[in-house]
C-alpha cells in the first residue's frame, strides 16, 4: 500500500498536482487509502490535455466548410403512410422483445437545488409523484401493452448511486421486477481551478464531476449492460433524460423510423422557440450529423442566422431523446477516446488555505464532460430526426421557476390532461386565462396518451366538482 502511495505522490509531482497531499499528515489510513484510490482512477495525460486546451487557452472552432440544417420528419398526421409503416415496424420490435431503455440520471442536478437524486424530485404538485415514478409507470404501461419486458438500464454517478438505489428499494421498484431495473455507473473527472489545479473539497477528497452523459457509452459496455441486453434478445435501446417527465420514453413511431431508415442512432427534436433557447442544435457539418450545444453557439454564428422573414434557419432543438442500436454502442465504444470533451465554468466548494470549506459565489472551477450526441457523427446513414409535439413530450425540468422549470412542467401536465378530460366529457373548471382551476393528475400507467385515455374512460361518470386523480390502479379518486 505504501509503495502505491509513494508512486502516486511521484506521479502527482510530475503533473504539478501534489498540492492535493496538503492534509496528508492529518489523514488516517482509511483517508489516505481513499484519496489514493480516487487518484488512481484519473487519466492524468487526458486531464493535462484538457487543461492545456480549455484552461490555459481557448479552443478554436472546428473549421467546418458547411453547416446545414438537418431534414426533419414531421409529427405523424392521419393518413401519413410512412408514419403508419414506421409504427408497424416499431410495434413489431416491441412485441418481439427487442427494445430496452436507457435513462441517464447521473448528473448532479445543481440548478434545481434539490438535495436528492433528481429523479426523486416530486414533480407532481398534486400527489407528489416523482420523476422516477412517472417514468416507471410508463414502463409498466408499455410492458402490458406489448406483452414484453422492457429492461430499464439506469446510469447513476458517484454522488447519487447509493441514494438512487435506496429510493428504488424503498418504493419496491415502483412495481417493476427488480431483475429488470439495472443500474450502471459512469466515471468521474476531477474539477480544476483557474490554474488547472485539482480542487480539494475535504482534506482527503478531490472535487469531481461525472464525465457527462457521453459516459454512458463506456458505462454500457464496461458494466456488462450490452451483454445483458444481447442475452435478453434486445438490439434497440431507447434513451432519455431523467428531467423530462413528459418524455415518450419508448415511442413505437420513433423506433420504427429508426429501424427502417437508419439503425445506428436516431433523435427527436423540438422546434426552438428562440435563437438562444438553451437546447443543443441538430445540424449537418461538412456532411456529418452533429448536435452543437447551446453553450457553443457563439463559436458557430451560422447557427444563429435567420432567413429573410426572420425565421430560424436552424430550428431543430435537441430534446436529448435518442434511439441507439446495441451494435452501434459497441462500435462507438471503440471510438470513445476520440469523442470531443466539453468544458463548463461552475461554482465548486473548495478548502481554502486554512482548511475551511468555502462555497464560492461565482464560478471558480472548470468541469469536463463528454456528450452522448457526439456519437451521432459516427452513424452510417443519413440523420433520422423526428419532430415532436412539445406539450406532450418535452418539458425538461432544470430549475424551480422560469423557463424549463418545475413550474412550467406542472402547467404543461395540467394543460395536457385537462384537454383529455374535456374530450372525455368531463367538465373542467377554468380561470379567465383558460387555466384549469382543479387539481388533475393521471398516471401514465393508466393512460400513456390521449387515445388510450379516451378508450379507457368511455362511458365514465365524471364528478361535477373537485379534483380528478387517476392512479396507477386506474381508480378515479
Ligand atoms: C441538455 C442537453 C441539451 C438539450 C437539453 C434538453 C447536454 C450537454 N445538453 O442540456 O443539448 O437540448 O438537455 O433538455 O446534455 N447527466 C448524466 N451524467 C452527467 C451529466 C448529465 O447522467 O455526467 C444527465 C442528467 O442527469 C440529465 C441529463 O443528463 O438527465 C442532462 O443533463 P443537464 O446538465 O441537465 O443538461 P442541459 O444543460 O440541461
Amino acid at each position: 500500500m505504501e509503495a502505491t502511495q509513494d508512486a502516486m505522490r511521484r506521479k502527482l509531482k510530475e503533473f504539478g498536482q501534489d498540492h492535493v497531499f496538503r492534509f496528508w499528515e492529518q489523514l488516517d489510513a482509511a483517508g489516505r487509502a481513499s484519496l489514493t484510490a480516487q487518484l488512481e482512477d484519473i487519466d492524468f495525460p487526458l486531464v493535462q490535455k484538457l487543461v492545456d486546451t480549455w484552461v490555459a487557452d481557448t479552443p478554436s472552432a472546428v473549421p467546418f466548410k458547411t453547416i446545414e440544417p438537418v431534414s426533419i420528419i414531421p409529427v405523424p398526421s392521419p393518413g401519413d403512410v410512412a408514419a403508419a409503416e414506421a409504427l408497424a415496424a416499431g410495434e413489431a420490435a416491441f412485441r418481439a422483445g427487442r427494445v430496452g431503455l436507457v435513462l441517464v440520471a447521473g448528473g448532479q442536478g445543481t440548478r434545481l437545488g434539490f438535495p436528492g437524486p433528481k429523479g426523486s424530485f416530486p414533480i407532481s404538485g398534486v400527489t407528489g409523484r416523482t420523476l422516477f415514478e412517472f417514468h416507471a409507470d410508463k414502463i409498466c404501461n408499455l410492458q402490458n401493452r406489448y406483452g414484453q419486458t422492457l429492461p430499464w438500464y439506469i446510469m447513476v454517478g458517484e454522488s447519487n448511486e447509493a441514494a438512487t438505489k435506496y429510493f428504488f428499494q424503498e418504493h419496491d421498484n415502483f412495481g417493476l421486477n427488480e431483475a429488470d431495473v439495472i443500474f450502471f455507473k459512469q466515471s468521474m473527472m476531477p474539477c480544476v481551478d483557474g490554474e488547472g489545479k485539482f480542487i480539494l473539497d475535504a482534506p482527503g477528497h478531490l472535487a469531481m464531476n461525472p464525465n457527462g452523459h457521453g459516459g454512458c457509452i463506456p458505462g454500457l459496455v464496461e458494466s456488462g449492460i450490452v451483454s445483458d441486453a444481447r442475452a435478453r434478445g434486445i438490439d434497440t435501446l431507447s434513451y432519455f433524460q431523467v428531467d423530462n417527465w413528459a418524455a415518450n420514453i419508448a415511442d413505437p413511431y420513433f423506433i420504427g423510423y429508426h429501424l427502417l431508415r437508419g439503425g445506428d442512432m436516431s433523435s427527436k427534436s423540438n422546434a426552438k422557440i428562440s435563437l438562444r433557447e438553451p437546447v443543443g442544435v441538430h445540424c449537418v457539418c461538412d456532411g456529418v450529423a452533429q448536435v452543437i450545444e447551446y453553450t457553443e453557439l457563439d463559436i458557430y454564428p451560422r447557427l444563429l442566422e435567420t432567413d429573410a422573414d426572420g425565421a430560424m434557419i436552424f430550428p431543430a432543438g435537441n430534446t436529448a431523446i435518442h434511439v441507439l442500436s446495441v451494435d452501434f454502442i459497441e462500435s462507438v465504444y471503440n471510438a470513445f477516446q476520440d469523442f470531443p470533451w466539453h468544458c463548463s465554468h461552475k461554482k465548486v466548494p473548495y478548502l481554502n488555505g486554512s482548511g475551511a470549506l468555502v462555497e464560492p459565489d461565482t464560478p471558480n472551477a472548470f468541469k469536463f464532460e463528454t456528450f452522448v450526441f457526439d456519437a451521432l457523427r459516427y452513424i452510417n446513414h443519413p440523420p433520422v430526426v423526428l419532430d415532436i409535439d412539445c406539450t406532450t413530450e418535452f418539458t425538461p425540468t432544470k430549475q424551480m421557476t422560469g423557463n424549463d422549470s418545475v413550474e412550467t412542467a406542472r402547467i404543461t401536465m395540467v394543460k395536457m390532461w385537462s384537454g383529455w378530460l374535456e374530450e372525455a366529457g368531463c367538465l373542467v373548471l377554468r380561470d379567465d386565462a383558460g387555466g384549469a382551476t382543479i387539481d388533475i393528475e393521471i398516471s401514465p400507467r393508466f393512460a400513456l396518451d390521449r387515445a388510450e385515455f379516451l378508450a379507457k374512460t368511455e362511458g365514465w361518470d365524471w364528478p361535477s366538482e373537485g379534483r380528478i386523480i387517476i392512479g396507477p390502479d386506474g381508480v378515479l379518486r
